[in-house]
């Protein structure tokens, strides 16, 4: 039975005789664990697999529907899940971020292209009814300079003596693989391509940059801009990402979202020396902001794109999403989970931090 809320189209429903059983692969990491709580909150029995690469066992709640494994998700698929079956499956695992991939080059394409080999193939065998889910990112998009991008748009890669693009190409070819089951075999499987993604509980140590940026703000430390810093993005909260992600898996829609790729991000763009204004006068912050050469932070082999905008036409058209989080929000609500209390809509007004202004204990607009 549908929900009440327009954009959750597949609530609980009081005619289901058993749970709902999901797999979320990754559901460990920074977006998996913000859509096993959504998923755990409707009612769902959930498995998720990580390996804790990237992600937290803190992630993870306490849930007696919830099932942790705690494992590669190529062993667990092969092992301790092999005679399991799943109606909706969440892939997610992947070595994600642009640090990462240039530092573990191998290990990344082999994560980001065999796992997800191994997850298709493993829906095909064991619940081909499954609405299936993988992840991809606007990174496919390369360096194309279409503003806004929009999905059937073409891909502009770089060479492959530049290793940022390896992270680009392995997602490239996981949505090739995901649309060839559609296609072949009529899986339900839908591709999501995250433009940036942000919000509470988010780590910057894999250089995410709003989450190192809220660091840095509540930490009195300098915030470091790569760059001239004109180089635009759009920052979604986490918490619409997952409303979204949900949306495009149920029953009422998979007829149609399936075999198909959908942009899901906001799409108001942002320079990131803004950003860094945005946050410091959010949080009320004494940092100030330094500009360093990208070759300094990621060598002479490296490449940024200078704006990336996601068109939202088709996925407003498929589900009737749209993103409702505005940054300034979504900012004071990743500082509060780093341990800052400021003022804002809940009326509290202590700073954590010595570092922080006496502006800070202002309520914020
Ligand atoms: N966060 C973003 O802005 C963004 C943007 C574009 C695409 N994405 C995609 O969204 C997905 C989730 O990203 P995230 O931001 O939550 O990252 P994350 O690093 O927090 O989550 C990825 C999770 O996968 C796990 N993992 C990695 N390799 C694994 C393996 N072999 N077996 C089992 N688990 C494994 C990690 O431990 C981690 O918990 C990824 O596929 C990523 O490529 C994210």
């Amino acid at each position: 039975m549908p929900s009440t809320d327009p954009q959750r189209p597949d609530g609980p429903g009081p005619e289901r005789s058993a749970p709902r059983r999901s797999l979320v692969t990754g559901g460990a990491g920074f977006i998996g664990s913000h859509l096993v709580r959504a998923l755990l909150a409707r009612g769902d029995a959930v498995t998720v697999v990580d390996d804790l690469s990237t992600g937290r066992q803190a992630n993870v709640p306490e849930h007696a529907s919830l099932r942790f494994v705690r494992s590669d998700l190529g062993e667990a698929l092969a092992g301790v899940l092999r005679a399991e079956a799943f109606e909706e499956v969440y892939h997610l695992a992947a070595a994600v971020g642009v640090q990462l991939v240039m530092d573990r080059p191998i290990e990344s394409i082999r994560t980001n292209v065999l796992q997800t080999d191994t997850l298709l193939r493993f829906v095909a065998e064991r619940c081909p009814d499954a609405r299936v889910l993988i992840a991809s990112s606007s990174e496919v998009y390369g360096k194309s300079e279409r503003t806004p991008f929009r999905e059937d748009d073409d891909l502009v890669l770089g060479p492959t003596s530049k290793a940022r693009w390896s992270y680009a190409c392995s997602k490239a070819i996981d949505e090739h693989l995901a649309l060839a089951y559609a296609d072949r075999s009529g899986m339900r499987v839908v591709v999501a391509r995250f433009f940036n993604t942000v919000g509470p509980g988010q780590l910057g140590q894999y250089g995410m940059v709003l989450p190192r940026f809220v660091a840095d703000a509540l930490a009195g430390r300098e915030l470091t801009v790569h760059g001239d810093g004109s180089q635009s993005r759009c920052f979604c909260d986490v918490r619409d990402v997952v409303v979204a992600v949900e949306g495009l898996l149920a029953p009422a829609n998979i007829e149609r979202t399936r075999g198909r790729v959908f942009n899901i991000g906001a799409d108001t763009l942002i320079t990131i020396a803004d950003l860094a204004r945005l946050v410091i006068r959010t949080l009320a912050s004494t940092s100030g902001v330094r500009h360093v050469a990208y070759e300094q932070v990621f060598g002479q082999r490296f490449e940024d794109l200078h704006r990336r905008q996601p068109d939202l036409t088709r996925i407003g058209q498929a589900i009737g999403w749209k993103p409702t989080i505005d940054l300034a929000r979504t900012i004071r609500d990743l500082a509060r989970t780093m341990g800052w209390i400021g003022g804002g809509a809940d009326g509290v007004d202590v700073v954590v931090s010595a570092a922080l202004s006496p502006a800070a204990r202002e309520p914020l607009p």
